[in-house]
């Protein structure tokens, strides 16, 4: 008993249909040219119907599918088989014109066609064809392989019938009056008609008249077909072809600008070169879920060998994000992904490579390119994005939704450890670099050079306070000597911006002048500053 999908069986087939096809050229020929006469040709005219027996017996011994399962049972087998094909089968195996032309001196012509009944095995030989080839080979090249196959075999009848109806009056050997006939065949039916080879009496043409009509009548179904065959040898492409012209007609009424045109017209054609054109998701959508779920597996497992993360997570899990993962495209320059607003996915991404920027989008906290992913801590810790994304390249990635995301995350603690590991690696990473950009910046509101200067007195001592210098070593402070004019230092070694100077003049202004010494070197005086004399001390009252 052979399984329907047996390789063996299939090989079969194959063997049958070439015996079939084999049998349709050499039948018509061997009565035309009396080749049964010749041992070797007789003997190959009788291999054909013991073939086609041999496939009866095969025949009962095949399962079949019924609603998804596998029959075996032989009666079972041996029903459908009676009710399908069986009697076609058994017409086509019967040897009908050999075994007359046995006994009986049957005229040519009705010979011709009595044996003609092996030919009736071509009438499923297309489903055999698809059967073996249709997964393999594109549907519509074997439809256009097919329809040539019936032309070519109708013209080889005609041009058979042509040379018994005719004769051979030029007396030509048997291979130029087949091309001869074969000729007239194609003129005839392909309506040209030359006129060069012309009936002589009523049986010829009568023939004429009705291979004319199949002429015509065949020529308009060729043409029609071959032009649907062609137009949809790729189905894809003509439609993405549609799609593009309509888009494009659409653009220019609307009098779209050019630059956006081209880009439009770009994407679709990363569209095509990525994928065929085709929405993955939505090709699989309506599919049962097993199957589904083998597919979206087959379909990304370039995603799921690329991401480390997935490596080391088990069947189960791997199942459950690939079915619920959808392709994305982003073009150059897109944002994916905007710091602070709230998100709702996370990206996985599969090809090309996107930039994390901070929120002013000034600074670049890391490049991700193909295998990594984004858009985790949003999710995962609930807070707003934590910085943009922007696609650096046509990017194709996987996106996967929230609710997705939290269910796997529940299911699979394991795998939620190790994403939030990253996730507060990533986010601290952000935070250590946004901390020193606050120093950065904190530090640049530090002044250069010593600005304005406080004096007050305090307790008989003048006490003078400044604001901090950019790139400090200490500071130096001088008093002016209101006799000579000079400047002393009082100070040389201030660590902070302040000082205390106990003695000021008593009864005139006292000027002082500071200056920061750098790790460039010593920076600029300040303007001198001066306080009045301190008012005397009223004597507390007895
Ligand atoms: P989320 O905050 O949801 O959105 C922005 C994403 O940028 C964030 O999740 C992370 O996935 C990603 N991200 C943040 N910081 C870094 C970083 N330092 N390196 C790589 N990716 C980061």
């Amino acid at each position: 008993m052979f399984h329907p999908e047996n390789k063996l069986r299939t090989s079969w087939d194959f063997f049958v249909l070439a015996v079939t096809v084999f049998g349709a050229i050499v039948i018509p020929l061997s009565v035309v040219f009396d080749l049964s006469s010749s041992p070797a040709a007789g003997a190959v005219l009788w291999i054909i119907p013991a073939v086609f027996i041999a496939d009866i017996l095969v025949q009962f011994n095949t399962g079949f599918y019924r609603l998804g399962k596998t029959v075996t049972g032989r009666s079972s087998i041996a029903l459908r088989y009676l009710k399908s094909w069986f009697v076609l089968d058994l017409l086509a195996a019967i040897p009908l014109g050999l075994i007359i032309s046995l006994f009986v001196p049957a005229p040519a012509t009705v010979l011709l066609l009595i044996s003609l009944n092996p030919l009736l095995k071509l009438i499923h030989s297309g489903t055999t064809l698809y059967r073996i080839g249709g997964t393999r080979i594109n549907p519509a090249i074997l439809r256009l392989v097919l329809l040539v196959f019936w032309i070519l075999l109708v013209a080889h009848l005609v041009s058979c019938g042509w040379i018994l109806i005719s004769g051979n009056p030029e007396n030509l050997e048997s291979v130029p009056l087949y091309i001869r006939a074969f000729y007239w065949t194609i003129t005839t039916l392909t309506t040209i008609g030359y006129g060069d080879i012309t009936p002589t009496g009523s049986v010829q043409t009568v023939f004429v008249i009705f291979i004319e009509l199949l002429g015509a009548a065949m020529y308009g179904m060729i043409i029609g077909n071959i032009a649907n065959l062609i137009a949809h040898i790729d189905v894809a492409k003509s439609q993405y072809k549609d799609k593009l012209d309509k888009i494009n007609a659409f653009l220019n009424y609307r009098d779209i600008p050019h630059d956006l045109k081209r880009k439009i017209n770009d994407y679709y054609s990363y569209l095509w070169e990525s994928r065929r054109g085709y929405d993955e998701s939505a090709v699989i959508e309506d599919l049962p879920i097993a199957l589904k779920t083998t597919v979206a597996l087959q379909i990304n497992r370039e995603i799921i060998e690329k991401v480390p993360l997935f490596q080391t997570a088990g069947e189960d899990l791997i199942r459950e994000i690939v079915l619920n993962l959808t392709p994305v495209v982003f073009t150059p320059g897109d944002t994916i992904v905007t710091a602070g607003e709230v998100g709702f996915q996370m990206y996985f991404i599969s090809q090309g490579s996107v930039d994390v920027l901070s929120a002013d989008e000034q600074t670049v906290y890391a490049t991700l390119t193909a295998g990594q992913f984004f858009g985790e801590i949003a999710l995962l810790l609930s807070m707003p994005r934590t910085a943009t994304i922007r696609a650096r390249e046509y990017c194709d990635l996987y996106r996967l939704d929230k609710e997705n995301f939290d269910r796997v995350i529940q299911r699979y603690p394991d795998f939620a450890e190790r994403i939030n590991e990253l996730a507060e690696k990533r986010k601290a990473e952000i935070e250590a670099i946004q901390k020193t950009k606050e120093s950065e910046l904190k530090e640049s509101d530090i002044p250069e050079e010593i600005g304005e200067i406080q004096i007050e007195y305090t307790g008989g001592a003048a006490s003078l306070r400044w604001d901090w210098v950019r790139d400090l070593r200490h500071y130096e402070v001088m008093r002016k000597n209101p006799d000579t004019g000079k400047w002393m230092y009082i100070e040389r070694n201030a660590l902070e911006p302040s000082i205390t100077d106990p003695e000021p003049e008593t009864d005139r202004p006292t000027v002082y002048r500071i200056r920061a010494i750098k790790t460039s070197g010593p920076g600029a005086w300040s303007n001198p500053v001066a306080i009045e004399p301190a008012p005397e001390e009223e004597e507390p009252q007895e």
